[in-house]
């Protein structure tokens, strides 16, 4: 099998660090011109972007904001004039409990469904419509074991951003299914990153060990590979299906 993505232009969300910066190394092996994008950490992302070769770039947003969303998407479209392949990697895992109060309560649920959902939604938007001029394209939406199973009550908002992708990411495949666009949700479980490091501080890796069939905590190497996999064309009679990717942890 062999994967060449010489002549397709991918942006990646989150791509500064941990799962977004490996699913662009493992792109930019397979060929692809990526675009790398950041919200605010532009020094790890030009790091990563000059590592990459393949014109490679970097493009600011903070996916909180529509219009920087909509920005992000016009800029990546006039520095390469085309896209073939959307990666919707870039999120956030904020915690909030019942007992906080309402406005704190509702202003982590609005910041977690602005950038997790609304953001991936936005974008899917302004891909489906680039896709369809172009006669096709790709869309991997990084979603989450928390969509399927639930997560903590702390992470409630999480889980429901990430069921919501989940559910876009199906709707787009069977709605554009016929104007060459293909969509996937790979869900990660507990991956090795500074979003995961907080749990690994509170409960030990040993604790989170114990959740998973597999002797190893997943790091981002690990999601990469499949994500590479779904954006080159040779799984697009999967369309619409969601990869999880979580070491084990639901037939532990
Ligand atoms: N790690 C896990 O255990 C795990 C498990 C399941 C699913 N996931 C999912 O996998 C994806 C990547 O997670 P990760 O663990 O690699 O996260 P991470 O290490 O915390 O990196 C987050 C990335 O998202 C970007 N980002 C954060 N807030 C943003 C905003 N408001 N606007 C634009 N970009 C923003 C960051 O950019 P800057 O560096 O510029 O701030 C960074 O590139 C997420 O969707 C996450 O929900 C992770």
């Amino acid at each position: 099998m062999k994967i060449d993505l010489a002549d397709k232009v991918a942006l990646v969300t989150g791509a500064s660090r941990g799962i977004g910066k490996a699913i662009v190394k493992s792109l930019a092996d397979a060929g692809a011109t990526v675009a790398v994008h950041y919200n605010r950490n532009v020094a790890y992302a030009e790091a990563v972007a000059s590592s990459l070769g393949n014109q490679a770039a970097v493009f600011q947003a903070d996916l909180a904001q529509i219009k920087a969303c909509e920005e992000l998407f016009q800029e990546v479209i006039k520095a390469y004039g085309r896209l073939d392949i959307l990666i919707n990697n870039a999120g956030i895992a904020q915690l909030v409990s019942s007992s906080d109060s309402t406005s704190k309560w509702i202003r982590v649920w609005e910041q977690t469904m602005a950038v997790n959902a609304r953001a991936t939604a936005l974008l899917c938007r302004l891909a489906i419509r680039q896709f369809q001029e172009q006669g096709g394209g790709h869309i991997i939406n990084i979603a989450s074991r928390a969509a399927f199973r639930g997560d903590t009550a702390e992470y409630m908002s999480y889980a429901a951003s990430k069921g919501a992708v989940v559910s876009l990411t199906r709707s787009i495949a069977r709605a554009y299914g016929k104007d060459g666009i293909k969509a996937f949700v790979v869900a990660p479980g507990f991956v090795r990153t500074d979003m995961a490091q907080d749990a690994v501080n509170s409960y030990g890796e040993t604790f989170i060990l114990g959740d998973l069939a597999l002797g190893q905590l997943t790091e981002p190497e690990d999601i990469a590979p499949m994500v590479t996999l779904l954006a080159s064309g040779l799984a697009d009679h999967a369309t619409g299906t969601s990869i999880d990717i979580n070491a084990g942890s639901y037939v532990h």
